[in-house]
């Protein structure tokens, strides 16, 4: 398998260390043990830390159990000193300094490894533990990984790993605990074409580089000029990628992406299995394997109870907290010219006058390297998280797309 470790430099750095931690047991992770072991550093592998509870315990193929962070302590300060913490996360400004943490004599970033060839060499590569789906899940890991560590380390590019853009709040399902909030809108309306793209276009024209655009309502196939907004955000340079979420209750126009001015290349799908309310789901995935368009179909996975509008008395200290542990603070989302951490607070805005807080976002107009550097890196909670349960990793599981037909009251929580 090519990868970074042909490249004696790495393998240079890898040789003064009796000991190797791999951090973050995502795609990159579980390829890079696989790269580690087939060039003979299996056994010098210590372990895989995640920060996801439900990962704990589980074997990665077979062989190496994914770690709490607190595993570390249990090896002692003289194996720690020997060790080499290889950091595989795409969100490295969340993990470098947590890995720097660890006590370990070094960290590197394997993303700084990677190139465009090894990327290249992998997009033939299925991830067969993708059950229903098709597509290159490890050559995408593995260039977001090159890009996001990359940019990480240069002082001057200002690269986003994920954009969501929020084209609608009109959906075809009704969940009464969607994230996005759906369920309190009660004359949802589309996004104007023309604004979405000329408000994307402005941010990206602040930005260097993002890596994955994802076109997301609600439904996004409800917006009646879906095509036209996919296909113009696929001519744009300075996106990699772009990710169709969707619900598979509408019929995807063949046609249509036949027709695309920018071709298909930076397509991707995203679908959640609803069951049987997902009706058009054989018929979608029949359309995009004769499109060869790759996605990635699964069940709803792991819902939790944070789709509630709520208000409660919370300390600073108990916000800090909430918002450190959320892991949907790094959804950033593009919404109404504004550019917000998370979904949850860009459609509490919407919904709400009272409870819309400027200082939930940055305007695009204001986008900058420092103010975005202020927003991603330094903030220490959302005005919208007095709002929100959060959904951190160990928050607790809920029954997926439970239907409603009633619109659910903002005002009622106050
Ligand atoms: C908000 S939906 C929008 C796209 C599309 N309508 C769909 O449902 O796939 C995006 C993703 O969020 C997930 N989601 C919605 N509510 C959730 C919740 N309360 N907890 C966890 N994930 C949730 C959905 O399952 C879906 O995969
Ligand atoms: S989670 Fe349900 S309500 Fe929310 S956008 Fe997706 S299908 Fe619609
Ligand atoms: S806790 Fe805060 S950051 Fe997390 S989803 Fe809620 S509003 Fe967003």
């Amino acid at each position: 398998m090519q990868g970074p470790l042909e490249n004696p430099d790495l393998r240079e750095i890898i040789d003064e260390y009796d000991n190797l931690i791999v951090f973050g047991a995502g795609i990159t992770g579980v390829w890079l043990f696989n790269h580690l072991n087939d060039h003979g550093y299996g056994e010098r592998t210590l372990c895989v830390i995640d920060n996801d509870h439900k990962k704990h315990g589980t074997k990665i193929c077979d062989q190496l159990t994914i770690e709490d962070v607190t595993y570390l302590e249990g090896l002692g300060n003289e194996a720690l000193s020997k060790s080499l913490v290889i950091n595989t996360i795409s969100d490295i400004q969340e993990t470098w300094d947590q890995g720097n943490s660890f006590g370990c004599a070094k960290q590197i970033a394997i993303g700084t490894f990677i190139d465009t060839d090894i990327v290249q060499a992998h997009t033939k590569i299925l991830d067969l533990t993708d059950v229903y789906g098709k597509g290159n899940y490890i050559a995408h890991s593995l260039e977001c990984a090159m890009h996001a560590h990359k940019a990480y380390f240069s002082k001057s590019t200002i690269f986003l790993r994920s954009l969501d853009l929020m084209v609608t709040e009109r959906c075809s399902l009704k969940c009464v605990d969607c994230s996005n909030l759906m369920q309190y809108y009660t004359r949802p309306k589309s996004e104007d074409k023309d604004e979405l793209i000329s408000g994307l276009k402005h941010f990206l024209s602040k930005i260097d580089h993002l890596f994955e655009l994802r076109l997301i309502g609600g439904e996004p196939f409800v917006h009646n000029e879906i095509y036209s907004i996919i296909d113009e955000c696929s001519s744009m340079v300075n996106i990699s990628k772009i990710s169709l979420y969707t619900n598979s209750t509408i019929l995807i126009r063949e046609e249509q992406f036949k027709k695309f001015k920018a071709g298909l290349g930076k397509l991707y799908f995203s679908i959640t299995d609803y069951g049987d309310l997902s009706y058009k789901l054989q018929e979608n995935i029949d359309i995009l394997n004769r499109l060869n368009i790759p996605y990635r179909c699964h069940a709803p996975e792991f819902w939790t109870d944070s789709g509630r509008i709520i208000y409660e008395e919370r300390t600073e200290m108990e916000l800090q907290e909430l918002f450190n542990k959320c892991c949907g603070k790094n959804l950033f989302t593009l919404s109404g010219g504004r550019f917000y951490r998370c979904p949850f607070a860009a459609n509490l805005d919407r919904l709400s006058d009272e409870l819309h807080d400027k200082h939930n976002y940055i305007n695009i107009d204001e986008v900058t390297k420092e103010s975005m550097n202020k927003y991603v890196n330094d903030l220490k909670y959302l005005p919208a998280c007095k709002n929100c349960k959060g959904r951190s990793y160990d928050s607790e599981q809920i029954k997926p797309a439970i239907q409603t037909n009633k619109v659910l009251d903002i005002c009622a929580i106050t």
